[in-house]
């Protein structure tokens, strides 16, 4: 079930994504070798109450933290500890959800810790253009498929593989709802696009094999094989009129 939204709705949506992100912009100068994810979970968490929104992930199926934290093999939903300290080198994905107003506001980018290598450089830069190709698929009467074959097209193209085992989701008044947007697969395919839509696009993009594990405690998502995986996401709007919005800006 898709629940259309009206613009007007697109506009109260746009509060939450613009907080999502303010959140990743203030976020940034505190990526840096020895902080630790805890530390980052909280300076956001705080950051979002001020603000007057609520964390979506906190508590949500489970989850006991306020943002997801991705280090390196990580590929979405590592959960904030403070056992784990950045160090230079690394790569971290950090994905907000805050709540105003009753929407939710959906985004995560990928960042650098200090200097890394030209491998995880090359992967980040990919797994963004993944997103912005993706992004520039969306328009009423295109497919689900469009999106999911420009982003597929383009990381294998690189030599990097599409995760399969996590997707976009309609978004609203709930954090994960219809349609899901796969990150791959063929033009012409799957749901159709149309006014009042919004759905995230998520790309998590590995540098070896596109299959993941979890860990045992039930979230933590990783590469089979061990290598980096890195990810950016955006809350996306069709107007009325057919305008494409990006909400997460
Ligand atoms: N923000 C994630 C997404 O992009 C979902 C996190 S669910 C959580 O859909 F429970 F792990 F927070
Ligand atoms: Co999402
Ligand atoms: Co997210």
């Amino acid at each position: 079930m898709i629940y259309i939204k009206s613009d007007a709705e697109i506009d109260l949506m746009k509060k939450a994504g613009r907080l999502a992100a303010d959140l990743l912009d203030r976020i940034e100068p505190y990526i840096k070798p020895g902080v630790t994810t805890l530390e980052l979970n909280d300076l956001i968490h705080g950051w979002t109450l001020e603000a007057g929104g609520i964390s979506a992930p906190l508590n949500y199926k489970g989850y006991p933290k306020s943002i997801c934290t991705s280090v390196n093999d990580v590929v979405c939903h590592g959960i904030p500890s403070a056992k784990t300290k950045l160090k230079e080198g690394d790569i971290i994905n950090v994905d907000v959800t805050p709540i105003v107003g009753g929407f939710h506001g959906d985004s995560s980018r990928t960042y650098p810790v200090g200097k890394i290598s030209e491998k995880a450089q090359h992967l980040i830069k990919v797994t963004q253009e993944c997103l912005d190709r993706g992004i520039a698929e969306v328009r009423i009467g295109a497919r689900v498929g469009d999106i999911g074959a420009a982003i597929q097209e383009y990381a294998e193209a690189c030599g990097f593989s599409v995760v399969r085992d996590f997707v976009g989701h309609g978004i609203g008044r709930t954090f994960h709802e219809d349609p899901q947007i796969y990150h791959y697969g063929e033009r012409g395919r799957g749901q159709r696009l149309e006014a009042g839509m919004v759905f995230t696009i998520e790309p998590m993009i590995n540098e070896g094999d596109w299959r993941t594990k979890t860990k045992k405690d039930g979230w933590t998502a990783v590469t089979i094989d061990g290598t980096l995986s890195a990810q950016f996401e955006h809350t996306i709007g069709i107007r009325s009129d057919g305008r494409v919005e990006i909400l997460t800006t």
